[in-house]
């Protein structure tokens, strides 16, 4: 029985979008009897209608079109890419070397030559006068040997990842750390002016040379993620250029990091340092900070006034309380998700927050008016949770909040008036959850701004009449499936 009421339930939904398209169309003529007998359908099912005020745009599958519009995160800026208009592509191709006289062209923007056997530099820059973009990716370059690489237009250059390692050579070093001491990326002789994005990811360095701002005097992003880093040294901060915006240490071994000096760097991520134990951060630049994946963090001293967005993600932590969030004062993007917190963190001084987002936590209700500390919010995620209860007044004075999500809850019922401050709720999502019966929301259509309302993985056990949709604010969409 259940599974045919779902498949009615599909048809119902079904109908509806064909019905607006046909009247859209105005193609009666066209209507073959596949058509009609829908109609007839859904003539007969609209007869059980109480109170049918224009429900035809009320219902809608496409869900994850709107979706993307309200993503909950902080911008992480991407790896640049060699593009493919103007392009030469030599991947995978087991080259040796590359010969001046083979690559000779006024037009050629990007070469990309991943995944080769190349193991000298000198000549791939002499007659590509307009290049753009070069990736030497997983090459044998030996990145401590003073390559010649020098350039008056190049942006990008991808030396990631170099398939020999100092290392190797180094084997018979004592102590790991002496050896980490001395691996130096060495640039003396490269000279890039106008290089934007340096990545020398996946390979061991932990030094740079005084001199590195002089080789890349415009340099806006390097990316240093996975180079088996256990301590930033004291200079490198003025061995950068000032030009510098985007810091990446992501997936190394940093355990103390004491930063008073972070040049003019506006984003710096630290993600996925497991040993990081201790940080302090004094900078008026930062603006975004990603310490995520750093599940031994315990002590943090900030001092970044104008930091924006911070994401503490898969941290482990069971409480923020040793967090002293009055140093984050202009916070705009707060993400604690994937942690172990029981409840909602209280948190006081954030009167800028914009975004919140404690999904994937251990949080059980959401007591009253506990997020009255965060005015700004617009933005508040909390799926994955173990919500069964919310009070009438948990929302309390969250008048600016736009987007809610409350799915992969245990939510059964939400108390009468819940959604009384949320005047500007304009999303609402509480897919997988409990819910048996659309009324059991408790939207009633004082939530006049409501446009998406999603109740997919619910466990109704009926289909959604329009008697019911009739209770929700008139411009609102369900999503079902
Ligand atoms: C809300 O959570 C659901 C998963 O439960 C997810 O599919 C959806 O993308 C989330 N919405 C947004 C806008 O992040
Ligand atoms: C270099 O090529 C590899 C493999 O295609 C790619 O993953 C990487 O992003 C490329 N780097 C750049 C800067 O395009
Ligand atoms: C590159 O490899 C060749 C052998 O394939 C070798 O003769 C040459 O010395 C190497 N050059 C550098 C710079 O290591
Ligand atoms: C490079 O750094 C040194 C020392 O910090 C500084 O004196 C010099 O002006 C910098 N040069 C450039 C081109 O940034
Ligand atoms: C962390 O580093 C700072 C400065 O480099 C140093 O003063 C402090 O003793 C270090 N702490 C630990 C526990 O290693
Ligand atoms: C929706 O409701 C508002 C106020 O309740 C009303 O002014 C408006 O005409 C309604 N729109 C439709 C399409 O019923």
């Amino acid at each position: 029985m259940k599974k045919r009421k779902i498949f009615i339930y599909k048809r119902f939904f079904l109908l509806e979008r064909r019905h607006k398209s046909l009247d859209c169309k105005n193609s009666s003529r066209k209507m073959n009897d596949y058509k009609i007998k829908y109609l007839i359908i859904f003539a007969l099912l609209f007869a059980f209608a109480e109170s049918f005020r224009d429900p035809i745009q009320a219902i809608s599958t496409n869900f994850e079109e709107h979706d993307k519009n309200y993503n909950l995160n902080i911008i992480k800026n991407e790896k640049k890419k060699c593009g493919s208009f103007e392009s030469l592509n030599l991947d995978n191709m087991n080259l040796h070397i590359l010969k001046n006289d083979i690559i000779r062209s006024d037009h050629i923007q990007h070469i990309s030559v991943y995944n080769n056997n190349i193991n000298n530099t000198y000549t791939i820059l002499d007659n590509v006068p307009n290049l753009f973009c070069l990736n030497l990716s997983r090459n044998e370059i030996n990145i401590y040997n003073g390559n010649e690489l020098k350039h008056s237009n190049l942006k990008v250059l991808d030396l990631s990842y170099q398939k020999i390692s100092e290392a190797k050579d180094l084997e018979d070093y004592e102590e790991l750390n002496d050896l980490y001491k001395n691996i130096i990326f060495n640039s003396k002789n490269m000279k890039l002016p106008n290089l934007q994005y340096l990545d020398l990811s996946g390979n061991d360095i932990s030094s740079l040379l005084w001199d590195f701002n002089i080789s890349f005097p415009q340099l806006r992003q390097l990316d240093l993620i996975n180079v088996k880093a256990d301590e930033l040294e004291p200079t490198f901060f003025s061995k950068i250029p000032t030009s510098l915006r985007a810091l990446h240490l992501e997936n190394n071994y940093l355990h103390n990091l004491t930063l008073q000096n972070t040049a003019e760097v506006i984003a710096l991520y630290l993600d996925g340092n497991p040993d990081l134990k201790i940080i302090n951060i004094a900078s008026k630049t930062l603006k975004s900070l990603s310490l995520s994946n750093c599940p031994s963090l315990g002590h943090g001293n900030f001092d970044t006034p104008f930091l924006e967005q911070l994401d503490f993600s898969m941290n482990d932590f069971e409480t923020v309380t040793y967090i002293n969030f009055q140093a984050f004062r202009s916070l705009r993007i707060l993400l604690l998700n994937y942690n172990k917190l029981q409840k909602i963190p209280l948190i006081t001084n954030l009167q800028q927050l914009n975004e919140l987002s404690l999904n994937f936590n251990m949080i059980k209700n959401i007591p009253s008016n506990i997020f009255s500390y965060f005015p700004s919010l617009k933005k508040l995620s909390l799926k994955g949770n173990n919500i069964e209860y919310i009070e009438k007044d948990s929302f309390l004075n969250l008048n600016n909040l736009e987007y809610l999500n409350l799915s992969e809850n245990g939510l059964r019922r939400l108390p009468y008036n819940w959604a009384m401050s949320l005047i500007n709720l304009q999303y609402l999502n509480v897919n997988s959850n409990q819910f048996e019966n659309i009324l059991d929301l408790t939207l009633n259509s004082a939530v006049i701004s409501l446009k998406h309302l999603s109740v997919k993985d619910n466990i109704f056990t009926k289909m959604i009449t329009t008697a019911e949709l009739a209770y929700l604010p008139n411009s609102t969409i369900v999503y079902v499936a």
